[in-house]
């Protein structure tokens, strides 16, 4: 059975319009895998821990002893590797929040970055232990960044999903959805754009 795991990250919910071209995406993925199962990983309803030196702690050890916290970070660190791994596709909801990723998908990355699980370091330099998979990346923006230079939130998504092995990497870029008549378009186009990958 086919797996598509779903990421939000809106802070409003299925109501952001991140979440919402996803459901498209979804929609689309249902019709091609009618006995596939979508897993939701709602970032913000879950409150995903921020990192901190009890976070670091328990990925990375450090304590005399782990404490209940401790193993409790680890084990939803390892929930969410697992999910990943376990996923045919993904598609994450990436809302642009001042610039970059809603704060919630760097808790979430801070999470997965874990050496001997998801990447390891060798004589060439690092490799991504999480076996590649189409991702969907759909970003949702007030305003126009791409190809102007000043876009650093694909990029860096970008470079931390291909240092986790995660490479085959689609992005939609809904842009200017806050600039009147232009975000109607925009949103025709990214619509179009998702109900041609499956
Ligand atoms: C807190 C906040 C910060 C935002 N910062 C930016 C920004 O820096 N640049 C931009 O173009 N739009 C910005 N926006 C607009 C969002 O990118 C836009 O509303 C987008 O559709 C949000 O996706 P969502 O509806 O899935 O949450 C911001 C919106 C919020 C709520």
């Amino acid at each position: 059975m086919k797996t598509l795991l779903h990421i939000k990250s809106s802070i409003f919910g299925s109501e952001g319009q991140s979440a919402q071209l996803a459901e498209t995406l979804i929609s689309q993925w249902k019709l091609k895998h009618p006995a596939g199962e979508v897993v939701e990983r709602d970032l913000v309803a879950e409150n995903i821990p921020h990192m901190d030196q009890t976070v670091v702690t328990a990925l990375r050890g450090g304590a005399a002893e782990h404490t209940a916290e401790h193993q409790a970070i680890l084990q939803r660190s390892d929930e969410l590797v697992a999910e990943l791994k376990a996923a045919d596709e993904v598609v994450i909801g990436l809302p642009f929040y001042n610039f970059n990723v809603p704060s919630q998908v760097k808790s979430y990355f801070d999470l997965l970055a874990r050496a001997g699980v998801t990447f390891s370091y060798t004589e060439n330099g690092p490799v991504g232990l999480i076996d590649d998979k189409p991702v969907y990346l759909i970003t949702t923006r007030g305003g126009i960044y791409h190809e102007t230079g000043i876009d650093f939130q694909i990029p860096f998504v970008k470079q931390f999903l291909g240092f986790i092995g995660l490479k085959n990497v689609e992005v939609v870029y809904a842009e200017g959805l806050a600039m009147g008549e232009i975000a109607e378009k925009a949103l025709a186009e990214a619509n179009a754009q998702i109900a041609a990958f499956h």
